[in-house]
């Protein structure tokens, strides 16, 4: 992915004066006057479980201007569920797993998207959305997962295992996109391994949401050796710990931790997968085993859970600030493009999963 910051008004605007105007008026920080309060305290009402009066009139102002931004620029947020809660919930248009989001980039009639997540996740709407400007608020925000494997790599494997199709992990970079046959997400996997109708499959990046596919699957799986650095911290006595202080607590895990700590757990899924769990299940004491911004997320809209928060942050997700957001809308940086040639190959990898599953 090449990222670029242009630091001006888009072409339209610039030809249209008023537009320009107003783009420059909506991304005026606002004070936060006891009138700016009450117009913002709906937002607040959301989030209130989760961010101190101290620290909403730093950001009731930036949410402000992004909201008003977004409008002027016909833009829309998509937020990843590890988002802290007031992108999450005050500014985020569309909030979800990768799956979700991705299928979202795909439908948007907006002109630009905001990638609030990681950018792999910005490249994938970038695909899925050609025609449209894909912005990421800070372009270092990257992924261990994605780091681990180069598109030579995925070269290599097909010259090792000739005719083994290869199903990639959507935390990956475009090129390596290009190599594969077909993308996943941990919503997933097991979906589009079983779809391919043949007895070996190698999933790549991460060896550990292999791992937990094969648990899922009579086809063979050929792992890569990939792991993400936030999920393979946690251990299980860590978790059985927490189930001894109090056995009725659930432990609710993504497949990207190893699996024992996966055989610790009472559920497995994806991040909407954990939401949807804790959100029909209502556990009076929960344990999310992933990046701690979305215990927080749902904390703000289940307040009769109590969270055990084992807190592992992703450095890369926290990249993404109110204030990178602001800045991104207000001077449309950073734009992400993709090498055409290897953009179609990519593309076709991620909408043949998108196909299988809508
Ligand atoms: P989900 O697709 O489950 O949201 O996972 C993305 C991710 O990066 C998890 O670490
Ligand atoms: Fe990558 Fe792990 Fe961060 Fe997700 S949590 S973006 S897999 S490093």
């Amino acid at each position: 992915m090449t990222v670029t910051a242009t630091n001006t008004m888009p072409k339209a605007a610039a030809k249209t004066p008023t537009l320009a105007a107003n783009i420059a008026r909506a991304a005026e920080l606002p004070a936060f006057t006891p009138e700016l309060a009450a117009e913002m305290a709906p937002l607040y009402e959301r989030v209130k479980h989760v961010v101190t009066p101290m620290e909403w009139p730093h950001y009731a102002p930036l949410i402000k201007a992004i909201n008003a931004l977004k409008k002027e620029r016909n833009a829309v947020i998509l937020a990843h569920n590890y988002m802290t809660p007031e992108i999450f919930h005050c500014v985020g248009d569309f909030r979800g797993d990768s799956l979700q989001l991705a299928k979202e980039a795909a439908r948007t009639e907006a002109d630009v998207i905001v990638q609030a997540g990681v950018h792999f996740m910005a490249e994938t709407s970038k695909l899925l959305s050609p025609d449209k400007t894909v912005l990421i608020p800070d372009p270092k925000a990257g992924c261990s997962l994605a780091e681990s494997i180069t598109a030579e790599d995925v070269r290599k494997l097909r010259e090792t295992y000739p005719g083994v199709p290869i199903v990639t992990y959507v935390n990956t970079s475009a090129a390596v996109k290009a190599e594969c046959d077909i993308t996943c997400t941990s919503s997933n996997a097991v979906k589009v391994v079983e779809s391919l109708g043949v007895p070996r499959v190698l999933l790549i990046p991460d060896e550990y949401l292999a791992k937990y596919v094969q648990t899922k699957t009579d086809i063979e799986i050929i792992p890569w050796k990939g792991h993400c650095e936030v999920h393979e911290r946690f251990t299980p006595e860590e978790l059985n710990a927490f189930r001894e202080a109090d056995p009725e607590t659930k432990i609710i895990a993504h497949p990207e931790c190893p699996p024992d700590v996966i055989k610790a757990s009472d559920f497995t899924g994806s991040t909407a997968a954990m939401i949807d769990f804790v959100k029909t299940k209502r556990p009076k004491k929960a344990v999310l085993v992933t990046e701690c911004s979305m215990a927080s997320n749902v904390a703000a809209e289940a307040p009769d859970v109590e969270f055990v928060r084992p807190c592992n942050l992703c450095p890369h997700m926290k990249r993404i600030s109110l204030e990178r957001i602001y800045e991104s809308l207000r001077d449309m940086k950073y734009e992400v493009h993709v090498d055409p040639d290897v953009a179609a190959r990519a593309r076709r990898a991620v909408e043949r999963m998108v196909n299988l599953t809508n």
